[in-house]
């Protein structure tokens, strides 16, 4: 897949124990910084939300070497953002907020190459979460 899949799970490892830290810290970046999508998450149990993104991601980064079960599931998972109401322009939005929380709760160990090599992950996540949406979306026939 082309990503530096050992220092992406070396660097997830190291937070991983304080992942509801992480989740917590994501979302409150993301409201703060783009409160447009604040709407989407009015009915959402946030506490069991912060659980599933966690668990989302610990699947990811399991999963970076199997693109074989990666791929479908992170289809999957953006066919299903399509009930959501997220749309192609929420994404960039959602990576900034992971990459910030990811940085602060690293603390001094981060560093440029993270940042890169998180941003070229993201980039592939949302590669395939959008093309699962698009698979799903009914074409229009005019
Ligand atoms: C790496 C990208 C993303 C990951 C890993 C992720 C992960 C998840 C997971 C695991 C859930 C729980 C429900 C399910 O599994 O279907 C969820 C729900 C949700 N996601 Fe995402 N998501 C991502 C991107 C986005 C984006 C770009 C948006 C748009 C703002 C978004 C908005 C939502 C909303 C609103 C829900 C709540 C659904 C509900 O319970 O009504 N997500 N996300």
């Amino acid at each position: 897949m082309g990503l530096n899949v050992e220092l992406l799970e070396r660097s997830f490892a190291a937070v991983a124990p304080k992942a509801e830290e992480l989740a917590e810290v994501f979302y409150g970046h993301l409201f703060a910084d783009f409160p447009q999508v604040k709407p989407m998450f009015e009915n959402v149990d946030m506490a069991e939300q912060k659980k599933k993104l966690i668990a989302s991601l610990v699947v990811i980064v399991n999963n970076l070497r199997k693109g074989e079960v990666l791929v479908p599931t992170l289809e999957q998972l953006g066919a299903r953002h399509l009930d959501y109401g997220a749309q192609e322009e929420h994404y960039p939005a959602v990576g900034q907020s992971l990459i910030k929380a990811l940085a602060q709760v690293t603390g001094d160990a981060w560093n440029e190459e993270l940042t890169q090599v998180w941003s070229e992950a993201y980039a592939v996540i949302t590669e395939h979460m959008l093309a699962g949406a698009a698979k799903r979306s009914p074409v229009a026939t005019v």
